[in-house]
């Protein structure tokens, strides 16, 4: 009989299981890390994998973003994160991620046209805003909000993949920053702004963030370069937490809708997008408590205390984020355009890093600062309040988590996402009624 390697031409490797060996296939990718298919391992031996939070899982193949966490290299669709972040809009990089391709002047300008007429969101949506409690998060908002729109666009979220790109996406693209923008509005008690057509994207959310009835906003261009140059750094990073989410929700037929409402959730968490705004309090704190950074380097290496620096380490990167690179030098130059000659917490920031950097513990876990690191402290600058910032993230994040959806179901390998766990729980043993129990 042929063995796994001949019959297919892959490579394989071999597992043994109770002294009988099993042939499992090879993966080969364009790049990066080659896989073992263990299609077969449980119907052919009874045993499935333990991989806590799935870090050596690849659970799809994927032809949207590469990353090589070694060397800090980042590329979607084959571009360098650098080259995209210095010559695209956000635009250019959303169609690049969806379709494949980057956009000529023409196909740039229709997608603008488009984001436009669909940048309204139904009146009947804007009631929602008045109904949440002040000083509720505008995440919670912002997710609670996206899934709606299947409800009030039921015809587009009825989407299956196939059709043009002019609804379901740039109605998700273009309504979820007016969404972003009119969150923040309800939190400041501010009456909204309605979305311009006149207006680019940058601009136009900026615009509905910071114009008023009684104050028009200045659209500075280096405040809308950074925007859009962070867009840009935040809009795909691969199989992270919230896209993984994003996959799976939309694994079972859930609409594109409610699969990013999903994502966004996940995104929320401290360990993932919200650590941008845990890392300006964290900032804040050293600032306010007067710690020495030595001290919190410390705490930070105590396994007995729960406390990580917030922007350092990545799950993936094990050198320098080259998305933290490009954040730093942009931040430094908006501050310096601001007229910002010193912001404490840009100095506590370096410090903490060039502490951390040179410290044993990092160095040897290879714990280098992440895109958030330094995203905190631009935005900041820009007048973003701080419970914004998780939203920007998730404004950044949309192109790819729509990419990856649609990867999803256009793939016909791609199944409903239900793993297997390893159960240690009670073995079998008698019911207990009611008035026996202790
Ligand atoms: N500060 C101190 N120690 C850290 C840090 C940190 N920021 N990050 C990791 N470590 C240590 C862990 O304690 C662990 O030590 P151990 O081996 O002695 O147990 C080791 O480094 C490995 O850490 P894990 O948590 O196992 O690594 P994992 O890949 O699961 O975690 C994560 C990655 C969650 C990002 C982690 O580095 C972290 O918590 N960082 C702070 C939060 C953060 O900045 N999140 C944003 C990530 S980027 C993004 O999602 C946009």
């Amino acid at each position: 009989m042929k063995n796994e390697q001949e019959r297919t031409g892959a490579e394989t490797a071999e597992l043994h299981v109770g002294g009988k060996p099993m042939r499992l296939v090879l993966e080969e990718p364009t790049a990066g890390d080659r896989g073992i298919n263990i299609g077969r391992l449980r119907s052919e031996t009874g045993l499935v994998t333990y991989d806590p939070g799935l870090a050596n899982t690849a659970s799809c193949r994927s032809a949207i973003t590469y990353l090589d966490g070694e060397n800090g290299v980042l590329m979607h669709r084959g571009y360098a994160i650098e080259d995209l972040a210095a010559n695209c809009v956000f635009l250019e990089v959303a169609l690049l991620l969806i379709t494949g391709t980057l956009p000529n002047r023409e196909e740039r300008k229709q997608f603008t046209l488009l984001m436009n007429k669909n940048s309204m969101l139904h009146e009947g949506m804007i009631q929602f805003f008045d109904n949440y409690p002040e000083n509720s998060h505008p995440m919670a908002i912002l997710s609670a909000m996206v899934v709606s729109l299947s409800s009030f666009y039921p015809e587009i979220a009825r989407f299956n993949g196939d059709l043009p790109l002019d609804e379901t996406v740039t109605n998700l693209l273009s309504k979820m920053r007016t969404i972003a923008a009119f969150s923040y509005k309800k939190s400041i008690g501010e009456p909204f702004v309605y979305p311009s057509h006149k207006l680019y994207y940058c601009e136009n959310f900026l615009n509905m963030m910071f114009s008023s009835p009684v104050a028009d906003y200045q659209i500075d261009p280096v405040v809308e370069a950074t925007l859009n140059k962070f867009l840009i750094l935040h809009a795909d990073h691969e199989q992270n937490a919230s896209t993984t989410v994003v996959r799976g929700v939309g694994s079972s037929g859930t609409n594109l809708y409610a699969s990013v409402a999903a994502g966004i959730s996940s995104l929320w968490g401290p360990l993932h997008g919200g650590a941008n705004q845990a890392v300006i309090g964290m900032l804040e704190d050293i600032r306010d408590s007067g710690k020495s950074i030595a001290q919190v380097v410390l705490q930070a290496k105590d396994r007995s205390n729960p406390f990580r620096l917030m922007g350092f380490g990545h799950r993936v990167y094990k050198t320098y984020d080259p998305r933290a690179r490009i954040a730093k030098q942009t931040c430094r130059d908006l501050l310096t355009h601001l007229g910002i000659s010193s912001d404490p917490l840009l100095d506590i920031a370096m410090e903490l890093e060039e502490t951390a950097l040179a410290d044993d513990y990092f160095r040897e876990k290879k714990l280098y600062p992440n895109v958030d690191f330094y995203t905190g402290i631009t935005y900041r600058a820009m007048g973003i309040p701080t419970n914004m910032f998780t939203v920007m993230f998730a404004l950044g994040r949309l192109p790819g988590w729509i990419a990856h959806w649609l990867e999803m179901h256009n793939d016909p390998e791609q199944k409903l996402v239900r793993p297997r766990q390893i159960y240690v729980g009670q073995k079998p043993r008698p019911f207990v009624p009611i008035d026996e129990r202790s």
